[in-house]
């Protein structure tokens, strides 16, 4: 197989896509001899077989992210110039942004403007931040007595696997990226089955940019051979993961063999409260954003409304109108469409097992539910919105991870509480009222890793990110990232008063 193929998008962008493994700065065929190949969600057609790593191409990949971690090329970096590589790479993510969006769009079905203004836009700030951060993780002195000089060295990790999904492809790649490489770490990336391409162009693009041989390898590959195979290698220090609750709990048990530190982003199923004193259009508005962005394929979407018995009719109303006006049902190519089929069948297939099961449970279908007609062929699911629901539901319980919400009512502020907490996740929360206190003493009550007081989704790169309970362990992002990425050392200075 040819390491790297010629493609043209169906927006009529050209470019050369790898297909091969990115081990030691070249792309290399897989030792397996295996290839996965990946599809256009919006027809199906397909778009390249790229190399999958069995266990031997994770060796190979993890003895290169090992050489490249001890030699000195790497490790005796000065840690401004390791913060310029990052630069350079996010200046060189800016100069094919429509590439690497396009690539995005097409694999993963998203819209294109999406790709383009959230997902690269993002993938340029984070690595421009952690680039700024390189130079600036430092140790502490520690006062104890005139006999002893204390300090603390905050020092890379080593050998970090990192595994990330399929709806943020490239964005998940840098969030992990980004603080292993300021950090002084190496890395072995597996990106998700579903979409290989765009980390393997990001790939040339840390190579173009001048990280040594070894610093960042990424391969694809199934994750039950070479996903698995990285977390349970007893050469990988670190092991970062975003993905499915019970994927990160068998990685978690992978990754004991050895001790390795650890980080995960899961699941959710996070509430969004309309309190009756809410700004009821900007409650409306955000919580179709919530659930219906990225058709609803984010970890943290607002998939559980609840809102406040006396405005509750009204609330379900005006959000099933707004959801009829804003969804543009389409190709992810087509500037008009902001919702575009889900990443596979198999997903898609899921959806509608849980819209049969909400029915068969009794919740009330107030819109959606099947699957609309943008064509002969994509994995298309109409937004979705039932009420009525209650606890017991397994669509109120499980996470669903498409554009499909439940909705149900309270009656008080400690009844909201209670509905919220009420899940084994604890990922995002939104909060709608115009009352001040009420919205931080909500906020507080709560048992997420970020609570979004009168918006949804709110995200940035240089605050935390990450999950209670069942929704992860650890922080991505912002300064709080640095510390999954450093272990630290502390040395104590004999001053010569004990003998
Ligand atoms: P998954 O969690 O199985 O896959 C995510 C990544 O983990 C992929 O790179 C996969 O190859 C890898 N992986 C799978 N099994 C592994 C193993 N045993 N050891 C090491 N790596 C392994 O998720 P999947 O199957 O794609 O989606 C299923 C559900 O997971 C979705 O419906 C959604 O509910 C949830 N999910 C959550 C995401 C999030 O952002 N928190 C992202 C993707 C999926
Ligand atoms: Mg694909």
């Amino acid at each position: 197989m040819a390491e790297s193929i010629q493609l043209t998008a169906p927006n009529n962008v050209t470019y050369t896509q790898p297909t091969g493994l990115f081990i030691n700065n070249e792309f290399v065929p897989a030792q397996s001899g295996e290839t996965l190949t990946t599809v256009n969600p919006f027809d199906e057609s397909i778009i390249a077989a790229v190399a999958s790593a069995g266990t031997d191409d994770v060796d190979l990949a993890v003895a290169a992210a090992r050489e490249a971690f001890q030699a000195p090329e790497w490790r005796s970096m000065g840690a401004s110039e390791r913060g310029l590589l990052l630069c350079r790479l996010a200046d060189l993510c800016e100069r094919d942004q429509e590439i690497l969006a396009t690539i995005d769009a097409w694999d993963n079905g998203k819209p294109y403007d999406s790709a383009l203004n959230e997902d690269v836009a993002e993938v340029i700030s984070v690595f421009r931040y952690y680039g700024g951060w390189a130079d600036k993780i430092q140790g502490r002195t520690i006062e104890t007595s005139d006999a002893k000089l204390a300090y603390t060295r905050h020092e890379p990790v080593g050998v970090c696997g990192q595994i990330i999904p399929w709806n943020y492809p490239a964005m998940m790649a840098a969030w992990k990226l980004g603080p292993a490489l300021a950090c002084g770490n190496t890395v072995v990336l597996k990106a998700a089955e579903q979409t290989p391409l765009s980390i393997l162009y990001l790939a040339t693009l840390v190579k173009e940019a001048g990280f040594p041989k070894g610093v960042v390898n990424v391969l694809n590959g199934s994750g039950t051979v070479a996903g698995a195979a990285i977390a349970g290698h007893l050469g990988v220090d670190k092991i970062a993961f975003t993905g499915s609750t019970p994927t990160g709990k068998a990685i978690m048990k992978a990754a004991a063999n050895n001790l390795k530190a650890i980080t995960l982003e899961t699941g959710g199923k996070s509430p969004l409260l309309v309190f009756e004193d809410a700004n009821l259009d900007q409650a409306v508005k955000w919580s179709h954003v919530g659930i219906m962005s990225n058709m609803g394929q984010i970890c943290t979407a607002t998939s559980r409304i609840y809102v406040q018995d006396s405005i509750y009719d009204t609330f379900v109303e005006k959000f099933k109108q707004y959801t009829i006006e804003n969804s543009k049902v389409g190709s992810q190519f087509d500037p008009a469409v902001n919702h575009g089929p889900q990443v596979s069948k198999t997903q898609r297939d899921r959806i509608l097992q849980y819209v049969e099961s909400a029915k068969s449970e009794g919740a009330e279908l107030v819109l959606g539910g099947g699957v609309p007609q943008a064509g002969d062929k994509g994995y298309f699911i109409e937004p979705t919105i039932f009420k009525d629901t209650n606890r017991e539901m397994k669509a109120v319980r499980e996470e669903v991870f498409g554009p499909f919400v439940v909705i149900q009512a309270f009656n008080s502020q400690e009844d909201a509480i209670k509905k919220a907490n009420d899940t084994e996740f604890g990922l995002g929360a939104a909060v709608f009222t115009e009352n001040i206190t009420r919205g931080h003493k909500v906020a507080a009550a709560i048992e997420a890793g970020m609570v979004w007081i009168n918006s949804s989704q709110d995200s940035h790169f240089a605050i935390p990110f990450g999950g209670y309970k069942q929704s992860g362990i650890g922080r991505e992002l912002g300064e709080y990232a640095l510390s999954a990425y450093t272990q630290v050392k502390a040395v104590h200075v004999n001053l010569g008063s004990w003998l």
